[in-house]
C-alpha cells in the first residue's frame, strides 16, 4: 500500500465511523441535542479532511467500501461498525454517495435533515427515488446518491481482475522457479512465494468467486505448476470458510504451492504417460510426497516455515482414515492442513484434463465421486463445506439451459444458498467458437407467473466445448 493510499484508508475509516455515529445519534436524540451537534461536527470534519476540497465518492461494492476508487482497509476493532454500515446502504437501495465540495456552505440543520432522511428511507417503496425527491425538496444540493445496480463499476472490476490474473501468473512462475532450482540442486528461497501467497490470501478474502474462477486455468504443458497454484487457491478458499486466520491461510497457500515439489524427481515419462502406470512406475510415483518433504526442508527459509510447508507434500495423499501414502507408523491422524489439501488436490486433479484418461470430470461429477468416499478419504465436515463452497454448479461449469442458451457459471449471488448461480451467457462468435454475452442470474423470475426464467438442463465440463473458462473471467483484463 502506498503512503497516500494508507493515509486515505485511515481517513476513510474515520469518515465511516463519523458517518455511523451521526446516523445513530440522530436516530435517538432530538434536533437541538448537544450530542447531535457534536456528531455532526465530527462528520463534517471527517468529510472535509477526506475530500480535500474536491468531490468525494463513497461506494460499497462486493462487501467492501471504496473511497475515491480506493479500497478501504480497516482495523479489526472497526469490523462491527463497518458491517453495520454495509447493511445500511443496501437496505436503502444505495450503492454509494457523492458529496460536492459546497457541502461546506450547509448548516448544521441541513446535515440533521440529511441523516434523518437517510434513516427514514429504509422500508419505503423505492428508497433511492424517495431520497432523491426529499433531497430536492429540502435543497440538499451538495449530496447525490448512487443507486444499487447489477453491474460492477468497470474500472474497479478491471483493476481487480488484472491484479488477480497477475498474482496467479506470478505465483505459477515462482513455483516453477523453485522447482527448477530444486531439480538442479541449487539453493532456492521461498520469499517470493510467500509474498505471493499473502497477495492471494487478500484476493481470496476479497472475492472468493473470482479466485475460484481462476482455478479453471488449465495449462496442459505446465500442468504441475497450474495445478499447484490451483490447489493453493482452493485450499485457501476452504480455509477461509472455516475461519482460519490470515497467517494460517498464507501458510496453507505455501503448502499448496509446493505440495507436488517432489515430482521434480519423478521421470517425465511417468508423469506424462498416457496409459495406466505399471507397478514399478506407481512405486516411483508414490515416492513424490517424501521426496517433496526432503526438498522443502532444504529450501532457504526459516525452520518454522519449512516444517509447516513440509506438511503439504507429506500429507496430501494421506486419506482421512490414514490409508493412502506414504505409509507411516508414527502418525495417528492427519492434520487440518493435510485434510484440506487432500480435498483441494483431488478436486483439481479430477477436473483437469490428463493424458491418461479420456476426459476430465465435470466439477459436479468430481464432487459426486469424492462424496462417495466421504469419511474414508475425506473429512466429512470439510468436504461438506467444500461442496457448499464450489456450489451445486461450481464456478467454471458450462450449463445448458432450458431456454436453449449455454452459459458459464461465474458466481453465486449469495454465499448461503449456492444452488442458482449467476451465468455468463455464451454467444456464437461467428468463427466456430464462443464469446461472452450478458450475465444473468438463475434466480431471476418471470414477474407475472413467478416461475424462474431459466433452469439448468445439463451440466458440462468446459473442455467438452473446447473452452478455457478462465479466458472469459479475465477477458477484459487480458
Ligand atoms: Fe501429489
Ligand atoms: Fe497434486
Amino acid at each position: 500500500m502506498s503512503e497516500q493510499t494508507a493515509e486515505l484508508s485511515v481517513a476513510g475509516g474515520r469518515f465511516i465511523k463519523a458517518f455511523h455515529h451521526m446516523i445513530s445519534t440522530v436516530k435517538i436524540h432530538q434536533e437541538n441535542n448537544q450530542l447531535i451537534k457534536e456528531s455532526i461536527k465530527h462528520f463534517v470534519k471527517a468529510l472535509s479532511e477526506i475530500s480535500g476540497g474536491m468531490e468525494l465518492e463513497i461506494l460499497l461494492w462486493r462487501g467492501r467500501f471504496f473511497i475515491q476508487g480506493e479500497k478501504l482497509h480497516y482495523r479489526k476493532e472497526s469490523f462491527a461498525l463497518i458491517n453495520e454500515m454495509m447493511d445500511y446502504f443496501p437496505q436503502r437501495g444505495l450503492r454509494g454517495l457523492i458529496f460536492q465540495p459546497n457541502f461546506k456552505e450547509s448548516s448544521l440543520k441541513d446535515f440533521v435533515i440529511f441523516a434523518r432522511l437517510l434513516n427514514e428511507s429504509a422500508g419505503r417503496d423505492d428508497p433511492p427515488n424517495w431520497i432523491d425527491k426529499q433531497f430536492q425538496t429540502h435543497g440538499l444540493e451538495w449530496v447525490e446518491i448512487l443507486r444499487e445496480i447489477d453491474e460492477d463499476p468497470p474500472e474497479l472490476e478491471l483493476k481487480r481482475k488484472e491484479q488477480a490474473r497477475q498474482s496467479y501468473m506470478h505465483s505459477m512462475a515462482a513455483v516453477k522457479e523453485v522447482a527448477q532450482k530444486v531439480s538442479q540442486r541449487s539453493v532456492a528461497g521461498i520469499r517470493k512465494a510467500r509474498r505471493l501467497a499473502q497477495t492471494m490470501v487478500d484476493l481470496v478474502l476479497d472475492d472468493e468467486s473470482l479466485m475460484l474462477g481462476l482455478t479453471t486455468i488449465r495449462d496442459y504443458d505446465d500442468y504441475t505448476y497450474t495445478h499447484s497454484v490451483n490447489v493453493a487457491l482452493l485450499a485457501m478458499a476452504l480455509g477461509k470458510r472455516i475461519g482460519l486466520s490470515q497467517i494460517f491461510l498464507e501458510q496453507l497457500g505455501i503448502c499448496g504451492m509446493f505440495h507436488d515439489l517432489g515430482k521434480v524427481e519423478v521421470p517425465k515419462e511417468i508423469l506424462l504417460k498416457p496409459d495406466m502406470l505399471n507397478t514399478g512406475e506407481w512405486d516411483q510415483m508414490r515416492k513424490h510426497p517424501l521426496i517433496g518433504v526432503h526438498r522443502v526442508l532444504q529450501l532457504h527459509a526459516s525452520r518454522e516455515m519449512k516444517s509447516r510447508a513440509a506438511l503439504g507434500p507429506f500429507e496430501h495423499h494421506l486419506n482421512y482414515n490414514l490409508t493412502g501414502y506414504p505409509k507411516t507408523h508414527f502418525v495417528n491422524k492427519v492434520t487440518l492442513f493435510g485434510k484440506i489439501l487432500r480435498i483441494a488436490d483431488t478436486y483439481d486433479a479430477l477436473t483437469s484434463e490428463r493424458k491418461y484418461r479420456p476426459r476430465a470430470f465435470s466439477p459436479d461429477e468430481a464432487l459426486r465421486l469424492m462424496w462417495s468416499k466421504v469419511g474414508e478419504d475425506y473429512d466429512p465436515i470439510l468436504l461438506k463445506i467444500f461442496v457448499n463452497m464450489v456450489g451445486l454448479y461450481p464456478v467454471g461449469t458450462i450449463l445448458k439451459l432450458d431456454t436453449g442458451e449455454m452459459g458459464l457459471v461465474v458466481d453465486y449471488p449469495r454465499d448461503d444458498e449456492r444452488t442458482r448461480p449467476e451465468v455468463l451467457l455464451l454467444e456464437d462468435d461467428g468463427q466456430g467458437g464462443f464469446k461472452g454475452g450478458k450475465t444473468v442470474s438463475l434466480e431471476e423470475r418471470d414477474e407475472k407467473t413467478g416461475s424462474f426464467l431459466r433452469n439448468v438442463l445439463e451440466c458440462h465440463h468446459p473442455t467438452k466445448l473446447g473452452l478455457q473458462p478462465a479466458q472469459f473471467y479475465l477477458k477484459e483484463a487480458s
